[in-house]
């Protein structure tokens, strides 16, 4: 490693507090870093001239690609011209506002008016805050439980990190909140009944939903948070019948439907948006990442109709709305988002992902299906996930001590690849940016197919497991 690098690892390594890290292993130099110093199109640069194809568009976010002067100028432009101004009582720019309609154009029938932050994060605390004051509008002040679904992520605040269903993200934090309950995911790979068919375990899952909202009292219950299709938690899309069924459920018992958009939204499924690919018919939609493709941080709650109303006439009781953020509807990110939406449409990359998407589907399924190490290999549009078991014929897990998925990971790493160990399972994750092509993915497929097959060979080798 060249002198330069070694020194900003070493300032890095005492001075920044890295995201999902383990921190007393990389503070001494036991995990290693990287700098990242550039990167175009579906690749980045390190500080050490290595190139890596990025299978997984930073987190899921670039999907315009890297490295896009149309998307700097339009935030210079918008730098010159208007770099700030704050969105309180009634102000606004006109990025912002062109923008917003939009996003209520794309968005699925019946949205109505779009509130901003800047994370994915802090804007399912806004829907957790929209969900309790409409229902308090409402009179009825005991409505306030939020149901969401193990494995489901959507961030790690207070409120999101409760509805997020992963343990890392609870355990030692004291959480999750008391009104944040989980219900079962829709993970048919893992079901517990092996001999039910998707639409049986769909309304299983409806049913266990349903079990939910009547223990808790469904009085009690306001809402329900739901990513289109599970992400961070596995990349798991939902078997056949799943939306349809749980809609169903929540109806019965008035109970609102978040679609978390924050992966789906923007042309991830090749449909603008997951709520329109499953016709899930949302009250709420929280966007973030491919909204600018991360060139900004911006992040919004797509409220619908019938919420609206309700907020409106709460202001009508009780005067200006208690919620607001200093950046909210910041105009560099309007512009971002606004020269991202350019891009997306002239470049026609939704369809794109739909197309590249179905070849992504078929080109994984002809190369892994039979792999002896991979147990399911799923995926819609550009999000892809090989689960790897140690026994194909009953989803059998690996010791959790082999760290199989981050072996394969790290292997991927070598032949110039990046593709995600998931954190929960021996799964490797895949969301190439939507620019993606057919060749790109004969590529990012032909080294993950090698990097699979060095693993197993080791574990083979090694005597720590045997094809079964
Ligand atoms: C579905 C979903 N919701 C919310 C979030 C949280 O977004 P952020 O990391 O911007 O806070 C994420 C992040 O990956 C996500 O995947």
């Amino acid at each position: 490693m060249r002198e330069k690098t070694i020194q900003m690892l070493d300032i890095d390594r005492q001075r920044v507090f890295h995201a999902s890290t383990h921190l007393k292993q990389y503070a001494c130099g036991e995990l290693p870093g990287r700098i990242i110093t550039g990167a175009s199109g579906i690749r980045i640069t390190d500080s050490e001239g290595a190139e890596l194809i990025d299978g997984f568009a930073g987190l899921y976010c670039v999907n315009i690609g890297y490295g896009r002067l149309e998307m700097a100028e339009a935030i210079y432009e918008q730098a010159k011209q208007l770099a700030y101004y704050h969105t309180y009582v009634g102000h606004t720019n006109e990025a912002l506002v062109k923008l917003s309609d939009r996003i209520i154009k794309m968005a699925p029938e019946g949205m109505s008016r779009v509130y901003y932050g800047m994370s994915g994060s802090d804007a399912n605390e806004t829907q957790l805050k929209l969900v309790w004051y409409y229902n308090n509008v409402r009179g009825r002040p005991e409505k306030k439980k939020i149901i969401s679904r193990d494995r489901g992520y959507h961030g790690s605040s207070i409120a999101s990190g409760s509805m997020t269903g992963l343990p890392l993200f609870h355990a030692h934090f004291d959480l999750p909140l008391d009104r944040i309950k989980h219900t079962l995911a829709p993970y048919y790979y893992r079901r517990e009944d092996e001999s039910l068919s998707e639409l049986d375990f769909s309304q299983y899952c409806a049913d266990q939903l349903e079990t939910l909202i009547l223990a808790e009292g469904p009085d009690t219950v306001a809402a329900m948070i739901a990513e289109p299709v599970l992400g961070t938690g596995g990349i798991v899309p939902p078997p056949q019948g799943y939306w349809p069924a749980i809609r169903k459920v929540l109806d019965k018992y008035d109970v609102l439907l978040i679609a978390d958009e924050v992966v789906c939204g923007f042309g991830r499924l090749g449909a603008n948006f997951g709520s329109i690919h499953y016709d899930m018919k949302p009250d709420l939609m929280t966007i973030a990442k491919g909204l600018t493709s991360a060139y900004q941080p911006l992040s919004g709650v797509i409220v619908g109709e019938r919420v609206w109303h309700v907020l409106e006439n709460g202001t009508e009781q009780w005067g200006a709305i208690g919620h607001g953020y200093t950046y909210s509807g910041h105009p560099m990110g309007a512009a971002a988002a606004n020269c991202n939406l350019d891009i997306i449409e002239r470049e026609g990359l939704v369809s794109n992902a739909a197309e590249v998407g179905a070849y992504l589907q078929q080109r994984m399924a002809d190369t892994f299906t039979d792999h002896p190490l991979v147990g399911d290999s799923r995926g819609v549009g550009m999000l892809h996930a090989l689960e790897f078991s140690a026994n194909k014929r009953n989803s059998e897990h690996f010791d959790p001590n082999l760290k199989v998925g981050p072996q394969i990971a790290a292997a991927c790493l070598e032949q110039g690849l990046i593709a995600r160990a998931m954190p929960h399972g021996d799964i490797l994750g895949f969301a190439p940016p939507l620019i993606t092509t057919r060749a790109d993915i004969d590529m990012m497929i032909d080294k993950a197919h090698q990097a699979i097959n060095k693993v197993m060979d080791r574990l083979v080798t090694s005597n720590q497991w045997q094809p079964k």
